[in-house]
């Protein structure tokens, strides 16, 4: 049929202006210096906003210093960085998220790096405590290792045990007959977990893994308004798109209510302060205002035991304190995103098409007038069955996953100095297989992308490198 004939010029004319019309350029703004760099070399997630003031720089370096120094078991003679564990996995944020950049599964040595996290949680069993749990932390957590694994100890207390990596191979097939072999990491304390410590674990423990994400972006994302995240919600799938979208609602320590969720894999952390003073109390054992106990079960009792930071002579009761906490938050919020340059602009369309734009939605405009391309609605999403992982935090169940950012993503690789690992759990070793694990409300997208040509499955890919 000759009108369908893309070799006639006029036709394609009009075919561009209809998508154009339709679809917002979804290229990165370019030229605001203020917010973007186009760093190349380690530091690109690492360059401070331009246009801040001396107080705030000064800030700024406070904050960078206490993310990156090594803190140190207490007593000591450096009391501004005691005060590490008892129970720990890292001794400083910097070695989980390397350059800002994004964790690795595995280390340089071949172990399973400290930046792959193991969680645990318990089904809720209606008592008084277990309603507690649930309201203030999302979960119920393990009753004598707690809601986290900690793989290293200060002297004197056991550390808690070893995790563990097994896989089991999935072939996924194109419809043109090429193969994916993709890795599915086997569940359940025998497979996740070794060097048990403290004794068995409660039956009907869920055991979860989550790799460090990289820090971007995190000072533009929190003035998305809720409003903006909230009217893309679409719970009861009312466009009967296949797709619904809901927001995580977790309780803000700081407020003392609920509110929507934006950080981490299940955006179960209300802000940037709640997310970094869990890491230092979870993944450091430092104390602090929000988390203002040590970070032992009642069963650990050298962990309870264990000499304290001299918080009298450090004249604060806790190992981070607020001001130190806040100056950690203003350098992380205030960091450059990587500049992003679209030259794939068949990509860009198939990405569109196929849908993937649903849930990786394009834009969001602040207040200021300045618009992010995050790549996110910041919603919850059914992934399916492949990607549960038995744990449900505040309102997302074990199959919902908040909608990975893809901005910068391509650009991981500089930072950390290898190929990213992708999902949750790091198990996608390339964007291909983390668009092939895609299942449940992304189901769709998915097929239609494997339905593409090669030469097509490939532009997608490109474009997405260059986000
Ligand atoms: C042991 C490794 C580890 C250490 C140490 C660590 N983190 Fe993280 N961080 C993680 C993991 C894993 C996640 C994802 C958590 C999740 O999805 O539940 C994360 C998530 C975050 C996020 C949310 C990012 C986003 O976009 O969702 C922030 C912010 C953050 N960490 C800040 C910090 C700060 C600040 C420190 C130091 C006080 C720190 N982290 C130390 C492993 C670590
Ligand atoms: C229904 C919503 C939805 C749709 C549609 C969707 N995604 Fe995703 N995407 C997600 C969620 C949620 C995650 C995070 C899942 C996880 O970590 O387990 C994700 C993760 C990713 C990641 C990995 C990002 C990272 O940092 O680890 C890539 C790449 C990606 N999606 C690309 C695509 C492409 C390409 C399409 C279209 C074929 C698409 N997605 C369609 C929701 C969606």
């Amino acid at each position: 049929m000759a009108v369908l004939s893309l070799n006639n010029p006029l036709l394609l004319t009009a075919c561009i202006l209809i998508v154009n019309l339709h679809a917002e350029p979804l290229t990165q703004r370019q030229g605001d210096a203020k917010y973007t760099t186009t760093a190349t070399g380690k530091d690109l997630f690492s360059r401070q906003i331009s246009g801040l003031d001396d107080a705030q720089q000064d800030r700024f370096i406070v904050g960078k210093s206490f993310f990156h120094i090594p803190w140190v078991e207490a007593p000591s003679a450096t009391t501004a960085r005691d005060g590490l564990g008892p129970l720990f996995n890292s001794n400083t944020c910097a070695n989980c998220h390397p350059h800002n950049g994004l964790g690795s599964v595995y280390n340089k040595k071949g172990e399973i790096s400290r930046s792959y996290v193991t969680r645990l949680s318990i089904p809720p069993n209606g008592s008084k405590e277990h309603q507690k749990m649930l309201k203030l932390a999302g979960f119920v957590q393990e009753p004598v290792y707690g809601g986290q694994i900690s793989i290293n100890a200060v002297p004197g207390v056991s550390y808690e045990a070893k995790p563990l990596l097994k896989y089991r191979n999935i072939t996924m097939m194109y419809p043109d007959g090429e193969k994916v072999i993709l890795k599915r990491p086997l569940h359940g304390i025998k497979d996740q977990l070794k060097d048990l410590q403290y004794g068995p674990m409660h039956r009907e423990v869920s055991i979860t893994n989550r790799l460090a994400p990289a820090l971007v972006g995190l000072g533009l994302l929190v003035q998305v308004t809720d409003e903006q995240i909230l009217a893309y919600q679409d719970i009861d799938d009312r466009d009967g798109d296949g797709i619904s979208g809901k927001a995580n609602r977790v309780y803000s320590i700081a407020d003392k209510t609920f509110k929507v969720g934006r950080y981490t894999w299940k955006a179960s952390a209300p802000s940037a302060l709640q997310q970094s003073a869990a890491a230092a109390y979870n993944d450091m054992g430092l104390s602090n205002p929000l988390f203002p106990k040590e970070n032992c079960t009642k069963y650990q009792k050298a962990c309870l035991n264990a000499p304290k930071a001299d918080l009298q002579r450090a004249g604060t009761p806790y190992d981070l304190p607020m001001e130190r906490l806040q100056a950690i938050t203003f350098y992380l919020k205030h960091l450059k995103i990587p500049r992003s340059a679209i030259s794939q602009k068949e990509g860009e369309k198939l990405f569109l098409t196929i849908g993937c734009i649903k849930c990786h939605r394009a834009s969001f405009r602040l207040a200021s007038g300045y618009t992010i391309k995050p790549f996110s609605d910041l919603l919850l999403h059914d992934m399916g069955e492949a990607l549960s992982d038995g744990r449900s935090e505040f309102l997302a169940t074990a199959r919902e996953w908040r909608t990975a950012p893809l901005w910068s993503l391509g650009k991981y690789e500089k930072a950390r100095g290898q190929p990213p690992e992708l999902l949750h759990d790091g198990r996608a070793k390339s964007i291909e297989e983390a668009i092939l694990w895609h299942g449940g409300e992304a189901k769709n997208a998915q097929e239609r992308f494997m339905n593409l040509s090669k030469e097509e499955r490939e532009k997608v890919i490109a474009y997405i490198r260059e986000l």
